[in-house]
């Protein structure tokens, strides 16, 4: 395989690489996209727990997304995840390198685009890759430059765990399942990271930061550089461009949610657009089943008479399917569906 340059390289130059290049009808058609969409905000500091569910419910099933404020997240602990991540990426590429690997069984590695073995064009993004899950597992295999990138990951992570758990407990009470059902359903969540930067791209109307694509896991939770937005959904057939909110995660439904929900909660596509100003970092938390979870919609969601949209699965065999087909090559949950 070709090997594929970062595009934090340093380099700036003044025309897309070809490989970079979609063919026309794919393009990002910036032009034609709702600016800006206010994703719903629900307060997670309100106790109005009834609303709160009412809220939840209405945004994963027409979104499959919404953002969460007052969330318990130490706004110090956002704003260091950011310049931390500002200052990785300014450094120089020989020692960002050191990170690099295509293999996605990797636990810690830096990589770009997205699924450099399958995709055919390439996409205007670097990211690195972390296990953040169980901890100390893991952080010996961090970066250690900056210096105090391990500190600052580490506590972030920690922070943003008691948050998708509580998340998890809310949307169970949404779906109104009791409280623990998705936490202790789908086992010891595994916790991961992309910390996703898109340096300044020459023709933003040409290419993808990240194409179209739903996420494989239970639930992300993305932290968005605040003045640079790029993140779009879809809705109704139409492009949506989220707006960033200062302090605020954005939240979304992935795949193994949608299925545990019988569909009633969305998986909704979601792209990364570029321009030509400015780098933009998006840190995203995904939090999944353990492997050996079987994924299956509790009877409570399942019309009578009727069988779950999807079969049983585990998300091991999800997770490989996934890693064997492009991004942007249609809802791999499609693959589950039970026929008949
Ligand atoms: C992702 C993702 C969106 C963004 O990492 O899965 O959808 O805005 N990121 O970077
Ligand atoms: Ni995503």
């Amino acid at each position: 395989m070709e090997s594929v340059l970062l595009v934090s390289n340093g380099i700036r130059c003044s025309t897309l690489p070809a490989s970079y290049v979609r063919p026309e009808p794919e393009r990002p058609k910036l032009s034609e996209v709702a600016h800006f969409f206010n994703a719903p905000i629900v307060d997670l500091g309100s106790a109005d727990l009834s609303l709160m569910a009412r809220q939840i419910s209405h945004a994963c099933h027409h979104y499959g997304f919404f953002q969460v404020i007052n969330h318990g997240v130490a706004m110090e602990s956002m704003d260091k995840m950011l310049d931390v991540t500002r200052e990785f990426f300014n450094l120089p590429v020989e020692e960002k390198m050191k990170l690099y690997s295509n293999d996605h069984t990797k636990t810690t590695r830096l990589s770009t685009s997205s699924n450099l073995h399958k995709e055919k064009i390439h996409n205007w993004r670097d990211y690195l890759r972390l296990h953040c899950h169980p901890l100390d597992k893991f952080v010996h295999e961090w970066p250690t430059n900056p210096t105090s990138f391990k500190e600052i990951v580490s506590n972030y992570s920690k922070e943003v765990r008691q948050l998708g758990l509580r998340l998890q407990e809310v949307i169970s009470q949404s779906l109104g399942l009791e409280k623990g059902y998705i936490n202790s359903s789908l086992g010891e969540a595994g916790q991961h990271m992309a910390i996703n930067y898109y340096p300044p791209c020459p023709e933003p109307e040409l290419t993808f930061g990240l194409p179209a694509h739903t996420d494989p896991n239970t639930l992300t939770i993305l932290l968005q550089d605040t003045q640079v937005s790029g993140l779009q959904l879809l809705n109704d057939g139409q492009w949506l461009s989220v707006k960033p909110v200062p302090n605020a995660f954005v939240v979304n439904i992935g795949d193994q949610l949608q299925a545990l929900s019988n569909s009633k909660y969305k998986s909704t596509w979601h792209r990364a657009v570029v321009n030509s100003e400015r780098a933009r970092i998006s840190i995203a938390t995904f939090l999944c089943p353990s492997n050996r979870a079987v994924i299956k919609a509790p009877a409570q969601l399942i019309e009578d008479q009727s069988q779950p949209i999807y079969r049983d699965y585990t998300y091991a065999e999800y997770f490989d399917k996934f890693w064997s087909r492009n991004l942007d090559q249609g809802h791999c949950l499609d693959l589950f569906k039970n026929i008949g």
